[in-house]
């Protein structure tokens, strides 16, 4: 219920800024490569994540729980109420001290997310939304500190076609076979210029965090975000917030249905008034661009 959302998205809360305490003080220590040189964990994602885990079984006893860390090859996100967790979204930020990640934290129900959190405790950034009450970012530090303001901030601006728009992307840490392939030939159309058979963005932004592009996307900072590789947990509480702010959220393989687990992604954002394209074309056109 409501209600509920309410209680839990406020424990979400508490957590991802105690989370982001534990992140601002701590050294990256341990470095470790999962699948590859490029597939990086700390120990400081393992120690937020055991505490996440702790606080939120600690109060909802029954839930499942499906977090970056503590994830095994073959567990399946279920229909069931489920906390996603990324504990560190933007670990290899962490690593070099680019001063740029999130705590990434969200509810799942029937396996779509109701309550979403995502905190940059750099930026001191607070995203947050429940399904169906809009959503928000709060700054805690700085010139905006304790406005909560609604997203995206001051209303959607006109959406444009692909040529004209700031689009988010990311290598992720898979560099091998066709997933690379695929990246590289996207990238390279997107960028250029339309004699070159390109699409000519604006730009292309790789700033190292999925959740944070979602809430770049959803804020109306940049137009859209693609990408192909990354999980459930980088995308579960960004995706709320996005679609929240009347953004979508579509499956990065052309023709395909989103879901949360998917691993392939694209995000756009609410299209206001005077809007050249609608989401639906846009997304056509990007997903021209995929070979
Ligand atoms: C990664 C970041 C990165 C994206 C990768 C993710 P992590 O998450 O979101 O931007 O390109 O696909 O796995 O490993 O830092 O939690």
């Amino acid at each position: 219920t409501p209600d509920q959302y309410q209680t839990i998205h406020d424990l979400l809360v508490k957590v991802a800024l105690a989370a982001g305490d534990m992140v601002t003080t701590a050294k990256p220590q341990n470095i470790t490569a999962k699948n590859n040189s490029a597939d990086l964990v700390t120990a400081t994602d393992k120690a937020v994540e055991d505490y996440v885990i702790g606080q939120l079984k600690s109060q909802y006893p029954t839930f499942e729980f499906l977090g970056e860390e503590t994830y095994k090859p073959g567990m399946q996100l279920t229909s069931a109420p489920t906390f996603i967790c990324d504990p560190i979204d933007g670990t290899t930020n962490f690593i070099h001290g680019f001063p740029y990640m999130c705590i990434s934290l969200a509810l799942t129900v029937d396996k779509l997310p109701v309550v979403g959190v995502v905190y940059n405790p750099y930026t001191t950034n607070l995203y947050t939304a429940i399904k169906g009450q809009g959503s928000f970012v709060e700054t805690r530090a700085g010139h905006f500190a304790g406005q909560k303001i609604q997203l995206p901030r001051g209303g959607a601006l006109p959406l444009k076609a692909l040529n004209g728009s700031l689009c988010a992307v990311e290598w992720g840490s898979d560099r091998s076979g066709v997933n690379f392939d695929i990246k590289s030939a996207l990238y390279t159309k997107l960028a250029a210029s339309t004699e070159q058979g390109g699409k000519m963005v604006h730009s292309l932004r790789s700033l190292g965090s999925a959740a944070l592009n979602l809430c770049g996307v959803a804020s109306g900072e940049m137009d859209l975000y693609w990408e192909g590789g990354c999980w459930a947990w980088d995308v579960a509480a960004g995706w709320l917030i996005l679609e929240e702010a009347g953004g979508k959220m579509y499956s990065g393989n052309a023709g395909e249905e989103v879901a949360v687990d998917c691993r392939r992604y694209l995000a756009i954002r609410g299209a206001g008034e005077g809007s050249q394209v609608t989401q639906e074309e846009l997304r056509n056109e990007f997903w021209g661009c995929l070979t």
